[in-house]
């Protein structure tokens, strides 16, 4: 049997998930500090931790090392009530297997669990580095994709991995670089960017690898490429798809190799700066159609960060408009802090297809036109307004109630017209069994007497599972 430690400083939280981990058997234990659950060593070897950040005294962050340490082969579960990036990346870096923002969604623990016992006592653990650093250049997001992209970055910052970042145009491929370049161990090192579309084959040769002088016409003093300057930091090849295929063979040296060749120069130079390229187009097709390397792809792309497109996580709209209108106040030194909700949902309704930059721009425009503190409709970009403006106003009857709000309601509607049959309910809802009564009791749904009873629900929450 599996057993559980969770420690949190919220004893309902900590009642209300051991008991659900009692509901699956497994063994559940409560410890309400960091100093209490670490008292338990040698007494307990968990499988699964599950560690609050947030609690008084040292935090659940700070402790992981010692938890590591402590319980060997436990698998972390981080819980959190923040949405920021930088405390995903140092609970990753830390050691954390996995990170679940409050309050939390069960089926998403399970998930993680799940993850978890699968992975349980294998070794494989990030290296530790020391702090994220400043939260300059922050990325923000709270949809479950974004989670998953700053778990990456925290997971591929420290070990020097080369790492492609895909995604549309627009979609934040170059914070992620920086993102990774100041998660890794040398963030006061350089981030060096380099375009590779912008310039003309010979041009960037030597901008990549630098030339002695005399090496061409016009070469007039001996200069160091970016390779050389991004020693010991970060070199980020933006657009890589776009290489000859002469620099192709060249990068595809320089990432087997190590070592560089300045234009005109007889020795390599070494290189050991980490490599984070970055590409909008489908790359894999490139290879397909021969005009990119399939070596130095799979090369490239040891790690792999896939940005999704905006309209594919709209959730995560309203943290990014605070954090871009916060930027832009700065640099525009305005204070426009507040946005109709109207302006709000025709975001939500309207595609992006210029992604979060996209969305900057247009938040930008909107400040300067706004001559107040709060964005209205009118000051939108016609298009945006104007094409969101029919979804707007159609969406506006159901936007009532949250989700979970609306879920209790229809779940309580459907158990009353199946006169709580709960094969039928799950049949109309289409959940599973488990996941239904897992809503019964997160509803607190009282079946009236006489109702059929469920075996498993009295099983699950009876009262000999409490210990
Ligand atoms: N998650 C995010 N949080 C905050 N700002 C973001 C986020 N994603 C993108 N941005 C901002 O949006 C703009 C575009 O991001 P970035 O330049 O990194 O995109 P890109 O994918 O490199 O685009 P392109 O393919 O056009 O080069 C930047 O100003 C960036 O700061
Ligand atoms: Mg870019």
């Amino acid at each position: 049997m599996s057993t559980f430690l969770i420690v949190d400083d919220d004893h309902a939280s900590c009642r209300t998930l051991r008991l659900h981990f009692h509901a699956q058997g497994y063994e559940a234990h409560i410890a309400h500090s960091a100093a209490q659950a670490l008292a338990e060593q040698g007494r307990l070897a968990p499988d699964v931790i599950v560690l609050d950040i947030r609690m008084p005294g040292k935090s659940g962050l700070d402790t992981l090392p010692d938890f590591k340490r402590a319980f060997p082969g436990a698998h972390v579960i981080m819980i959190t009530a923040f949405h920021d990036m930088e405390s995903t990346i140092q609970a990753m870096q830390r050691g954390a297997d996995d990170y679940i923002q409050k309050p939390i969604d069960l089926d998403e623990l399970d998930a993680a669990v799940t993850k978890a016992l699968r992975y349980a006592h294998s070794e494989a653990q990030g290296v530790l580095v020391g702090d994220a650093g400043a939260d300059r250049g922050s990325m923000v997001g709270r949809s479950r994709v974004m989670k998953e992209v700053f778990k990456t970055i925290g997971l591929a910052a420290s070990i020097r991995a080369t790492i492609l970042i895909t995604g549309e145009s627009g979609t934040g491929k170059e914070l992620v670089a920086r993102a990774i370049h100041r998660a890794g161990p040398n963030p006061s090192g350089p981030f060096v960017a380099i375009n590779c579309a912008a310039l003309v084959e010979t041009l960037i040769e030597s901008d990549m690898f630098g030339h002695e002088k005399g090496a061409f016409t016009g070469a007039v003093e001996r200069q160091a490429g970016k390779f050389a300057l991004a020693h010991r930091g970060t070199i980020f090849l933006d657009e890589v798809s776009e290489l000859s295929h002469a620099i192709q063979a060249k990068l595809l040296r320089v990432l087997q190799e190590k070592e560089f060749l300045p234009l005109g120069a007889k020795a390599p130079q070494a290189t050991d700066a980490r490599v984070i390229a970055a590409t909008n187009v489908d790359l894999a097709g490139r290879v397909q159609d021969g005009s990119f390397r399939e070596d130095l792809y799979y090369r490239l792309q040891v790690v792999n960060v896939n940005l999704p497109p905006l309209r594919a996580r709209k959730e995560d709209i309203p943290d990014l408009v605070h954090a871009l209108l916060a930027r832009i106040d700065r640099e525009m030194r305005r204070h426009v802090r507040r946005v109709d909700p109207e302006v709000l949902r025709c975001f939500g309704a309207y595609d992006w297809p210029g992604n979060v930059r996209e969305l900057e721009n247009a938040l930008m425009k909107a400040v300067v036109l706004s001559p107040g503190d709060i964005i209205t409709l009118d000051a939108l970009p016609a298009h945006i307004a104007q094409r969101t403006a029919s979804a707007c106003a159609t969406a506006e009857p159901p936007a009532q109630g949250s989700l979970r709000e609306i879920e209790k309601a229809h779940v309580q509607r459907v158990l009353e017209t199946t006169g709580w049959h709960r094969g039928r309910a799950c049949a109309v809802l289409g959940v599973s069994r488990p996941r239904l009564r897992r809503m019964i009791r997160q509803f607190a749904l009282i079946p009236p007497p006489g109702a059929p009873t469920d075996e498993d629900d009295t099983h699950a929450d009876g009262g000999g599972l409490h210990r």
